[in-house]
């Protein structure tokens, strides 16, 4: 195969994909119809749990047939290849197959958290120039609010209304999936950076390759495991092991729809006996915090595997759950622009507290300063991979040149800081931005500002991420009033309503405290590190491009 983002590893994995005869792959193909050529047809692939306790349990025969059904559908509304196909749903069933059934046609599936309001879907569904937007009659007036913005909007399919169920339902449940080449852009998520909008980071059929291989290896899935991974769709973990690898891999996987709450998940375990456990460090701080008697009145001895993902684990973290589990929380590294695991304490090297564990086989990572030379040993610098890896993104929509910035001397730059130790083991140190990681979720802090700015009392907002024991860390937002007088206790719960309801209930600032001006560059550029060493009574460091503060 001539594919730069192909290595040796990958082209001696014997039997890991099934391409069609024609030499071109679809990665919904191999994620849910090869099990029926392997015998999984029967077998349990998806036990879904609503909120109110409800559970469903779909067949890898069944999700074929309603993934053919929808690709269908969108066949006969004129969906084709390389069109954009937009889910807006929260965790339940149809959004599963839905995303499945829109790579089978070879159109390009993309999701957006339930969380999103309005203003925040239109940036996604505008810079994606969907075609078609999936959501439920919940949903719907987010959608219904922006949708005359919408220029390439041309149907919006509510997955709970009747008209549709029946033209669904009179769907053939066959369906010749798309030739697609392995090339092919497959799926996209939008994903926060320090500056501007969203970004549409595009991942290509290939990278199931690779997803299934660091699945296979990071997560030690057996075929009998009941795999629970705790992630939404909205973000790549709950794409790529939630959807992608496991079930091309047969796994039985639970699908939770209801919000986090601690005696809730132990339930889920101990109900459907979960053997593998792929969660992230906040909720597991959470879990902490309702403590130990909570944990033994239920049944968890199932559980085999514990990972997690997202931001950093905590050597307590791992200590309470080898405690309270028996069991080590196995800590994994990467991000929605690599596609799949890069970094982990896979099974076999065990457990470090506190490191994120050592590149996979087929990565090649190392620490550099930004002249691009490796740091010593236990020096801190830029955590940079080589590509071409199967999974890495291919472009970001739209945006060239924000792809390419991410490439420098042929290596691959994550925007994280880490340092290596002697033994090969890497340790995450923050980030090289000022992205915001709140519950493992990531946020712009320019997205949070933007809106803060919308609201009329106000005339500048400075926004950063603040260390949280719990959260890991927490949005604090720093703002200018138009006038000092208006500052109120009132006020500030007033901006952060403003923005749930503008953004997205999960990106509001749990922080805020009027200031009289943002430390600034003279070119105009707010210094959120400044703002941030204040929060912490650090020093405040390099101030020579600031403009008189
Ligand atoms: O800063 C790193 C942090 O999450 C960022 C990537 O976020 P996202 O694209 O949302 O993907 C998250 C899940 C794949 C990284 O740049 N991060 C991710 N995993 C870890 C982490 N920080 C510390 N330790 C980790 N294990």
């Amino acid at each position: 195969m001539d594919n730069k983002y192909t290595s040796e590893y990958f082209q001696n994995l014997p039997d890991s994909l099934v391409w069609f005869e024609d030499g071109s792959l679809n990665m919904a193909y191999n994620v849910l119809d090869h099990n029926i050529e392997k015998g999984n047809g029967n077998k349990t692939a998806l036990i879904y749990e609503a909120e109110d306790g409800t559970t469903t349990e779909i067949t890898f025969f069944s999700l074929v047939r309603k993934s053919n059904r929808i690709a269908n559908y969108l066949h006969q509304i004129g969906i084709k290849k390389g069109d954009r196909v937009s889910i807006f749903l929260p965790r339940i069933p149809e959004l599963f197959y839905i995303f499945l059934g829109i790579m089978k046609t070879g159109a390009i599936a993309s999701v957006y958290f339930s969380a999103f309001e309005s203003e925040a879907l239109k940036d996604r569904l505008s810079n994606s120039g969907s075609k078609i937007v999936f959501t439920n009659k919940n949903l719907l007036p987010r959608v219904e609010k922006i949708k005359n913005d919408l220029s390439e909007l041309s149907s919006i399919l509510v997955v709970d209304n009747e008209e549709f169920i029946a033209e669904y339902e009179s769907q053939s449940d066959s369906f010749e999936t798309a030739h697609t080449q392995a090339e092919d852009y497959a799926f996209m998520l939008y994903t926060s950076g320090t500056t501007g909008k969203p970004k549409g980071i595009v991942h290509a059929h290939y990278a199931i390759i690779q997803q299934i291989a660091s699945a296979k290896l990071c997560l030690d899935l057996q075929p009998n495991d009941v795999y629970w991974c705790t992630a939404d769709p909205g973000w790549i973990t709950g794409i790529v092991y939630s959807i992608l690898s496991n079930w091309a891999l047969g796994i039985t996987t639970v699908v939770y729809g209801g919000k986090f709450e601690a005696e809730k998940w132990y339930e889920i375990i101990a109900k459907h006996k979960v053997t593998v456990w792929y969660t992230a460090p906040t909720a597991i701080r959470m879990l902490m915090a309702k403590g130990e008697e909570l944990v033994q009145k239920h049944d968890l001895s199932s559980l085999r595997f514990l990972a997690s993902v997202g931001e950093p684990l905590n050597p307590e973290a791992i200590l309470w759950g080898n405690k309270v589990f028996g069991k080590f929380f196995h800590d994994t590294w990467w991000q929605t622009e690599t596609g799949s695991i890069m970094i982990a304490n896979t099974p076999s090297l065990g457990i470090h507290p506190g490191s994120m564990g050592k590149p996979l086989p087929w990565v090649e990572a190392k620490i550099m300063d930004d002249n691009m030379e490796e740091v010593v040993v236990n020096e801190e610098g830029n955590l940079c991979l080589k590509p071409y890896w199967p999974s890495i993104m291919r472009t970001i929509w739209q945006d060239e040149e924000k792809y390419k910035s991410y490439f420098k001397d042929e290596w691959y730059i994550s925007g994280d800081k880490a340092k290596k130790d002697e033994k090969g083991y890497f340790w995450f140190i923050g980030r090289a931005d000022d992205l915001i990681k709140t519950s493992g979720e990531r946020i712009g802090p320019f997205e949070v500002e933007s809106v803060l700015i919308e609201h009329p009392d106000v005339v500048e907002a400075g926004v950063i991420g603040k260390p949280d024991v719990v959260r890991g860390e927490i949005i604090k937002a720093f703002v200018v009033l138009k006038d000092e007088s208006l500052a109120s206790e009132k006020l500030k719960s007033e901006l952060a309503d403003f923005v749930k309801t503008h953004l997205a209930g999960h990106a509001y600032p749990r922080e805020i405290e009027f200031i009289d001006r943002l430390p600034k560059t003279r070119s105009g550029k707010i210094m959120r590190r400044i703002l941030r060493a204040k929060e912490l009574g650090q020093p405040i460091g390099d101030i020579s491009t600031l403009e008189d503060y």
